[in-house]
């Protein structure tokens, strides 16, 4: 899950979330980043329930459309995992050495894992040391989880070569367009339709992270409950536009704060567990950069900067990726940019140096 082996070129970042699948090529133009290909696809309710890809036919279909609509001729792919299936965490050990630390990990790893160790795909980086201790991010992904994901992949005829961490990809696109130093403290707030990635950096570092089961969909869903709309309907309001004819009218902004408190919660929750675990003299976090389809919920991003009294910024995934307007039409890739911040990240993968 970590950085390593990707074999370098030509990768396609392939995020496949619970409501869409978006698709990003990178290709480098002497030192520059360029995009090369960017599809993005929606999926039907229900096809991926809870973190699952229920309708595996249907995911690899949509992976298919996608690289035969954009004319994506490369084949191998990174993927991302989120949600209660991926457990990622700092980590303290004693001292020892490189070996020893390959060989003990899965061991010292078994108490911060809520699953059979057996059932989970394990991997670590070194983030620091000091004379007795090591710092070391752990990443755990339970096995059928990363089965699923690849299944779905390789029966649209691709290959998955890497199997990454959406909360890390995010952190990756934003270090590469963010360039950030040591002392910044940012959090990273992916919000999707079912699930909200945090991640705490200072600089480059991931100080904290998790995964929450908040997001866009809670918001549609409370809506057509409340208002008795279908999906669609939900969908559309949420967006800002107006109530369909013969719905009877009712102020929504209540109905939507209410699923923003939820979303508060967590990010306050995860602020609070950020608090208590850094060690002294660690900075409290000085802006707040959000992505993901629910981040263009209308207010929400002051709502967030109200309510945690820090600046909230749209994040950029291609700040520092030229994008050509002639290919790519920027009007479209205005709408689109916040959705595209892990499959950036995901093909940040193929063009390391
Ligand atoms: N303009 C908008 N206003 C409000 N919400 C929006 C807007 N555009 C998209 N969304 C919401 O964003 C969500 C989809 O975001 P995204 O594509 O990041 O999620 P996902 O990656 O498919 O899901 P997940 O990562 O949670 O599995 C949906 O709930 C959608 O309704
Ligand atoms: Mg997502």
């Amino acid at each position: 899950m970590f950085k390593r082996s990707s074999g370098k070129k030509n990768l396609v970042g392939l995020d496949i979330g619970s409501s869409s699948v978006k698709a990003v090529e990178l290709g480098r133009k002497g030192a520059n980043l360029q995009l090369l290909n960017l599809g993005f696809e929606n999926l039907q309710t229900d096809t991926i329930v809870d973190g699952q890809i229920m309708e595996l036919n249907n995911v690899s279909n949509v992976i298919a459309h996608i690289f035969s609509e954009h004319q994506i001729r490369t084949n191998r792919v990174a993927a991302g995992v989120s949600g209660h299936s991926v457990i990622v965490k700092n980590i303290v050990l004693p001292q020892m050495s490189t070996e020893e630390l390959q060989e003990s990990f899965s061991w010292h790893a078994e108490e911060h894992i809520p699953f059979d160790i057996a059932d989970v795909n394990l991997d670590y980086e070194l983030t620091g040391k000091s004379s007795e201790t090591l710092h070391v991010l752990m990443a755990a992904c339970k096995s059928d989880k990363i089965a699923n994901v690849k299944q779905a992949i390789q029966l649209a005829g691709k290959q998955p070569v890497i199997i990454d961490v959406d909360a890390f990809a995010l952190q990756n696109c934003y270090e590469m367009n963010y360039q950030p130093k040591a002392g910044e403290v940012v959090a990273l707030l992916n919000i999707g339709a079912a699930t909200m990635n945090i991640n705490i950096l200072n600089g480059s570092r991931s100080v904290f992270a998790r995964d929450a089961s908040v997001g866009g969909s809670q918001y549609t869903s409370l809506l057509q409950k409340e208002l008795g709309l279908s999906f669609e309907q939900a969908e559309s309001i949420k967006r800002g536009m107006p109530l369909p004819e013969g719905v009877e009218p009712r102020p929504i902004q209540p109905i939507i704060e209410t699923v923003s408190e939820t979303l508060a919660l967590e990010m306050k929750k995860t602020v609070d567990f950020y608090r208590a675990t850094v060690q002294d003299g660690e900075g409290s976090i000085q802006k707040i950069l959000i992505a993901g389809g629910g981040s263009k919920l209308p207010g929400l991003a002051e709502f967030l900067g109200n309510r945690f009294e820090i600046p909230v910024e749209v994040f950029d995934p291609f700040r520092q990726i030229e994008v050509d307007g002639r290919k790519f039409d920027p009007d479209y890739m205005r709408e689109i940019v916040p959705e595209m911040a892990v499959a950036v990240g995901l093909a940040l993968r193929g063009v390391e140096a």
